[in-house]
């Protein structure tokens, strides 16, 4: 079987830069739905039609088992095929796909082929509005005559509701004689892909109709409202396997997976959460509202709060993240981690039963079991030219607002008192602070208003860090 992706229309009606075939839907281009579609049916050619400006598609997408033909100009659907002629064999069926329409399943596909094996096989649908398709004339005895496109039909044939999707199976001995009788004496001037329909009844070949099961499998992507569309399709349909499987969604239609997610038993998922690439979820977790979780595993048994997004990242079994917590690539929480609101953690280990609660930067630091990091506390982990690691030993106690100067290790079971900037190693089990003594002035004035003009000496006296009096401070 050879398979004929054609994907060299421009796409102008989304109005975007990008080519239209790798727009994402459900986070993969549409041409890659197209292709991974037909590689279920493993053809012994694919080959995809190109146009202008379709070279980032190629690079986007190739791959060994693809043929990539350009089109250019584009006279049309058979000229377009008729391109591909060399790249295909010569034996079999050929069946033509489109690369705006996505959704089409691999097992409609093999339903068509079959349906082609003596002759030609047409997937159609019937609209309740066929406005601007190509419509399925048949004869008296209901027999397929030919396919009649939307600009030449007469008003009678446009009564017709059957419509043509465009993805056919044709007889790969047949295909480039009947190619290469095709004219484009019509309304568009273009070579007709579907004139080989008459060419086959012509040649008393059987042709076949074949419905798919749903008839969002043959929709196109013209628009972004059209994008949109099959969005929404994808993902209930995503949300609907979910939920087979056990996993409570607060709403399904509330949901956005753009890639692979594993769910084990017992998961709830709340509304607006995203999920990219290949996401893990471990036994009875709960990702609370709008998470975003890209390439991640969450092990059993934790909750992930309101706003929390990770990437990278892996988090161990009855966790308690966020709300508002992010957790970058490279961060590894073993079990019982709890890390709050306004942390950031990249490229750490955090093993067993570790805090930190509030508002900190974690980044390229070992940390070690039962360490308590108090609210903003920071690795200076970057000087400006290189990265240096920070390392926190069992049961260490970081206190509030303190900085870790990297290279720097807090040793096992050490404390470290409020706004410490650790520049040396802490060693264990002791208190370790840096910080000016705490100095209070009895009597201190405030400057006042009424005071300005005043000599220096004689007015108020202000807390603004001039050393030696400059402002008012007392000399010490
Ligand atoms: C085509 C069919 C029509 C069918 C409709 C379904 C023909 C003549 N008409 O209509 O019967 O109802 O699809 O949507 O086949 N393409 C190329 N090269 C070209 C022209 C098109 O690669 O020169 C590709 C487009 O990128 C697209 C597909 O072929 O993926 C269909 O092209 P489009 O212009 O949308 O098809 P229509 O002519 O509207
Ligand atoms: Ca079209």
């Amino acid at each position: 079987m050879n398979v004929v992706i054609l994907a060299a229309g421009q796409g102008r009606r989304m109005y975007s830069s990008l080519p239209k075939v790798l727009h994402p839907l459900a986070g993969k281009p549409l041409l890659a739905h197209v292709i991974d579609a037909a590689r279920a049916l493993s053809p012994a050619r694919l080959c995809i039609v190109y146009g202008h400006g379709g070279e980032a598609v190629r690079v986007a997408l190739d791959a060994p088992d693809l043929s990539w033909v350009l089109q250019e100009p584009q006279l049309g659907t058979g000229h377009a095929v008729r391109r591909a002629l060399p790249f295909l064999d010569g034996t079999g069926t050929s069946l033509v796909l489109y690369g705006d329409v996505p959704l089409i399943r691999a097992e409609t596909l093999r339903e068509l082929a079959r349906a082609a094996t003596d002759g030609l096989a047409i997937l159609t649908v019937e609209l309740a509005d066929p406005q601007g398709y190509g419509r399925i004339v048949r004869d008296a005895a209901g027999k397929v005559a030919r396919i009649v496109e939307q600009k030449d039909a007469s008003a009678e044939e446009r009564e017709i509701r059957e419509i043509n999707t465009g993805i056919m199976a044709i007889p790969a001995e047949r295909l480039a004689g009947w190619l290469s009788l095709l004219s484009n004496d019509n309304a568009q001037r273009e070579y007709y892909l579907t004139d080989v329909v008459s060419l086959a009844v012509a040649a008393g070949l059987p042709v076949r109709t074949v419905r798919p099961e749903h008839e969002w499998e043959t929709l196109g992507v013209n628009s972004q409202a059209q994008l949109a569309e099959l969005e929404r399709i994808v993902q209930r349909g995503l949300a609907e396997k979910l939920m087979a499987q056990g996993v409570r969604l607060a709403d399904p239609a509330r949901i956005d997976v753009r890639g692979e997610l594993r769910c084990a038993r017992d998961v709830f998922i709340d509304v607006g959460c995203v999920f990219e690439g290949r996401v893990e979820l471990g036994e009875a977790v709960e990702v609370g509202p709008n998470c975003v979780l890209k390439n991640a595993r969450i092990g059993e048994g934790t909750r992930l709060a309101a706003f929390t997004h990770v990437e990278e990242a892996v988090v161990g079994a009855d966790g308690r993240i966020g709300p508002f917590a992010r957790l970058r690539p490279g961060a590894e929480l073993a079990e019982d981690v709890h890390v709050g609101n306004f942390v950031e953690i990249k490229k750490s280990a955090l093993a067993a039963h570790s805090r930190a609660n509030h508002l900190a930067y974690i980044g390229d630091a070992t940390v070690g079991r039962r360490v308590n990091i108090g609210a903003g506390t920071i690795t200076c982990n970057y000087d400006g030219a290189r990265k240096h690691r920070t390392v926190i030993e069992d049961d260490a106690f970081i206190g509030s607002d303190s900085q870790l100067v990297a290279p720097v290790t807090v040793g096992r079971g050490a404390t470290l008192g409020a706004g410490t900037t650790l520049t040396k190693d802490a060693p264990p089990g002791s208190l370790t602070v840096s910080r000016a003594r705490q100095v209070s002035f009895a009597g201190w004035k405030r400057p006042s208003k009424e005071g300005r003009g005043q000599k220096t000496e004689d007015r108020g006296q202000s807390v603004c860090g001039c050393a030696g009096g400059k402002h008012g401070l007392p000399r010490s």
